[in-house]
């Protein structure tokens, strides 16, 4: 059924409809939460092994001691393996990615890049490429910087739009960047575009990318989406100091248990670590040992991430099911994305209609990530846009979520075209 093309007392009908299902749905009082991309117990179990650090007894002594700021080699190993780049390019830090993106931006701004400007002596503006992570914009709107909304298609980043505005505004200093399974959308970033990041002229000297690889492993399917190498792609293109690439074991192994990563070229690892050894003596070493005695290598964590999957694909095809049997292809009101892998579906629903089925399914019981939340200020000017993330949610729940989310669309886009 195509909602666009029916008649006010056709809409009239369903609204009607809905609203008594509606109604039926806040009477059973359901609590749901598909907010937050979190792993559920089913997959954290997974890594509970790795408590009992089997091996433990082999790990270098000096490890239990201060020093080597940049991490164990064992780790660096792994996270060069896992994201394409050299031993000698790895950070391995703390347990969050998204520390150390705070921690690079706050760095960037107070002391400059390589012997650059400090950021923060002009106005600062970051490209943001929407939707996208809330975490990312918070951290910019924290430190007061600008954020441009870039759109994204289905191949990444309006790449014409990037390339014109950093060529021209030297105080554009980055972009944000999950290339891979992107948060929400679930896109991965295209050859074309990959190559047009690196290969770009940027008036800013001291331009980055921040290359969120949070996703780099995590797939849904037995055809995975490829990423380009994009500081393979900068070396080559002459700039090779553009990329702050990032990843963590958050989704791999434990949810801010992890293990976290920088990559990037030396130059920039050099420049990183001579701020970094007034910031801590090093991070935790045996956390990192332990983690390399369970992951070992990359043939085992693909293996880990298949048990994942195992547990996490149902939840997607359950959601997207769902979706085909209340609304179909051609509905006029609704879109939703089928990601080959990451942890979100993003769903586009009728224009001005986002925040209004957030508040519905809000009173019914069902907590959805806050309508608005992947763009900058909060601010999704369609008002159209939602983030779904089924992983957490038991299977059950996730049914009663399903039933409520599509009947509040409904009921939210059929009250928008009669009041249209
Ligand atoms: C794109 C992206 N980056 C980073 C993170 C957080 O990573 P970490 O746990 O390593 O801080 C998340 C968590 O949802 C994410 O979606």
């Amino acid at each position: 059924m195509n909602y666009s093309q029916l008649s006010k007392e056709e809409l009239q009908q369903i609204y009607d409809l809905q609203k008594a299902e509606y109604d039926n749905l806040v009477a059973q009082g359901y609590s749901v939460d598909i907010a937050r991309g979190k792993p559920c117990n089913e997959q954290l179990d997974i890594s509970m092994p790795m408590l009992t650090a089997e091996g433990i007894e082999n790990m270098p002594k000096n490890y239990r001691n201060y020093g080597m700021l940049d991490g164990i080699p064992e780790m660096k190993k792994i996270f060069a393996q896992m994201l394409g780049v050299d031993q000698t390019e790895v950070i391995v830090g703390g347990s969050s990615s998204l520390n150390l993106m705070y921690d690079t931006i706050q760095r960037a701004l107070q002391f400059g890049i390589m012997g650059s400007e400090p950021w923060n002596s002009q106005p600062v503006k970051f490209l943001c490429p929407v939707p996208g992570y809330d975490r990312h914009f918070a951290i910019c709107e924290h430190f007061g910087i600008e954020m441009i909304n870039i759109p994204m298609d289905g191949e990444g980043p309006n790449m014409d739009l990037v390339e014109q505005l950093v060529a021209n505004d030297d105080t554009i200093k980055a972009i944000w960047c999950v290339p891979k399974y992107s948060n929400p959308t679930g896109i991965t970033y295209s050859d074309k575009v990959v190559e047009r990041l690196a290969t770009m002229k940027t008036k800013a000297k001291d331009f980055r990318i921040f290359w969120d690889n949070a996703y780099v492993v995590h797939d849904l399917t037995d055809t995975p989406d490829v990423l380009a190498n994009i500081m393979e792609l900068c070396a080559k293109a002459g700039n090779q100091d553009r990329v702050y690439q990032f990843a963590s074991t958050s989704k791999v192994t434990l949810a801010g248990s992890g293990v976290a990563c920088i990559a990037t070229s030396k130059n920039n690892v050099k420049d990183i670590l001579s701020h970094m050894t007034m910031q801590t003596i090093s991070y935790n070493k045996v956390w990192q040992y332990i983690h390399y005695l369970f992951l070992k290598d990359m043939t085992n964590i693909k293996e880990i991430m298949k048990q994942q999957r195992d547990i996490i694909k149902p939840k997607f095809d359950t959601l997207i099911q769902a979706f085909e049997n209340a609304f179909g292809d051609d509905n006029g009101i609704v879109k939703w994305t089928n990601p080959n892998g990451g942890y979100f579906i993003s769903v586009d629903v009728l224009d001005g209609c986002a925040k209004k089925v957030c508040d519905l399914c809000k009173k019914a019981g069902l907590t959805l990530t806050a309508a608005g939340a992947p763009f900058p200020y909060g601010r999704d000017v369609n008002d159209r846009t939602l983030r779904i993330a089924p992983t957490f949610t038991s299977d059950s729940d996730l049914v009663v979520a399903t039933q409520i989310l599509t009947c509040c669309i409904k009921l939210a886009c059929a009250e928008k075209l009669i009041n249209d």
